[in-house]
């Protein structure tokens, strides 16, 4: 039986197959370091885990409205108004299960047949999938290697055509760690309002930062920059939460009545025992950001150390200083050769042969480059960056 067109171009996430594999072998008995995921090894932070608890015994395991909690909406909203400066309308807010979802409901909702969806690539695995999914045509666009491939109007303008109605951005960027400075960010807004281009900021690693502070995000621009825009954000990074599914998406009130008619249809709402959790995360402040400073201080160290151990070991392969996010872009096509013509098929070998799972850039929108994922233990950075040096060494010496 032929299945519909929607689901015509569909695949299972890039991302997720990988480290589902990577798993799967491990519980055969295969020795891997898996460093191909896209979450904190961390637990959820006690305070967190405690109300979803207290939520259970009190009851709270029902339906919420679709939008989600109005007090983790009203919550949410006064967090985003601290960092804005202005007052943040709640009714904006939309929480839903993941910010995959809230991804999910912005494009579906706002792009369609005939529409070009920019992507500033290097880029996330779901962004084009999703574009697709809504029958828009995903566009990428690169923008220089040498700033991170960080997108500026210029790319914009070489991409653009008539048919462009939206552009994604993502800062701290999965895979490449780069961050969009405050200047650039509204470079980019300013395009986007000059054009009437909707601009989706996905900024969910916003708290993994390396600079001061959290990373710039579009609250922080002047608000006479900013076009018709989508800001997506959640829990799921920040506090070590990705299993309980809570996103959120700040728009205009009135686009996000049509996210939550759209979620009402489909999920009604994000699980009410994560809600409460979420709640917790959002309004014990001390708690929330002494957990997140713990977790970024491990992430940056970590960040060093693969970044010193990539340049003592595997000195001729480039890759992007991160400066947010857990994960390192590397080059690998400098490597090819011997059957190997691809980052997909140097992955494989590298985990056929030495037990290392890394995602292949072609998830990502460039084949020549591999992400590495430094959300784990520093002995196994070690270990790995060692086995991939082996690798790397003997194919050298065999060449
Ligand atoms: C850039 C980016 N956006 C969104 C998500 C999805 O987050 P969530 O788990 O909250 O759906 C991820 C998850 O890996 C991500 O890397």
């Amino acid at each position: 039986m032929p299945l519909s067109p929607n689901v015509a171009k569909l695949k299972p996430s890039a991302t997720i197959a990988v480290s589902t594999l990577a798993k799967q072998l491990a519980a055969e008995g295969r020795d891997i370091l898996n460093l191909s995921a896209g979450e904190p090894d961390f637990d959820t932070p006690a305070h967190i885990r405690e109300a979803a608890i207290r939520g259970l015994g009190e009851g709270r395991t029902r339906y919420t409205p679709p939008a989600g909690l109005p007090e983790l909406r009203k919550t949410i909203a006064a967090r985003l108004a601290e960092r804005a400066g202005r007052s943040i309308p709640w009714e904006g807010i939309v929480v839903t299960a993941g910010a995959k979802q809230a991804l999910f409901n912005a494009i579906f909702s706002l792009f369609g047949p005939g529409d070009e969806v920019m992507i500033a690539a290097p880029y996330w695995t779901t962004y084009p999938d999703l574009a697709t999914l809504a029958r828009a045509e995903p566009r990428e666009v690169f923008g220089d290697e040498a700033n991170g491939f960080k997108i500026s109007p210029g790319h914009l303008d070489a991409a653009a055509s008539d048919a462009t109605r939206g552009l994604i951005i993502n800062s701290p960027s999965n895979p490449t760690g780069a961050v969009y400075r405050r200047e650039e960010l509204s470079a980019i807004a300013e395009w986007c309002r000059d054009r009437d281009v909707w601009l989706i900021s996905d900024e969910i690693y916003r708290n993994i930062h390396f600079g001061e502070g959290p990373a710039s995000g579009l609250l922080e621009l002047d608000p006479g920059c900013l076009p018709p825009f989508v800001l997506v954000d959640g829990a799921s990074k920040s506090f070590a939460m990705t299993g309980w599914r809570i996103g959120f998406s700040y728009a205009d009130p009135r686009i996000s009545k049509t996210f939550t008619a759209l979620q009402s249809q489909i999920t009604s709402n994000a699980a009410t025992p994560s809600q409460v959790a979420a709640l917790a995360a959002y309004s014990d402040l001390a708690a929330s950001e002494a957990a997140v400073a713990q977790m970024g201080a491990a992430f940056q160290r970590r960040r060093d150390l693969v970044c010193r151990r990539m340049r003592e070991l595997l000195p001729d392969v480039p890759f992007i200083e991160p400066e947010g996010a857990f994960y390192v872009f590397f080059r690998v096509d400098g490597l090819f050769g011997n059957g190997v013509d691809s980052a997909t098929s140097w992955c494989s070998r590298l985990l056929e042969e030495e037990g290392v799972a890394l995602v292949p850039g072609a998830a990502f929108g460039d084949d020549r480059w591999v992400r590495l994922s430094y959300a784990t233990s520093d002995e196994i950075l070690e270990s790995a960056l060692q086995r991939i040096a082996s690798m790397v060494g003997a194919a050298s010496a065999s060449a």
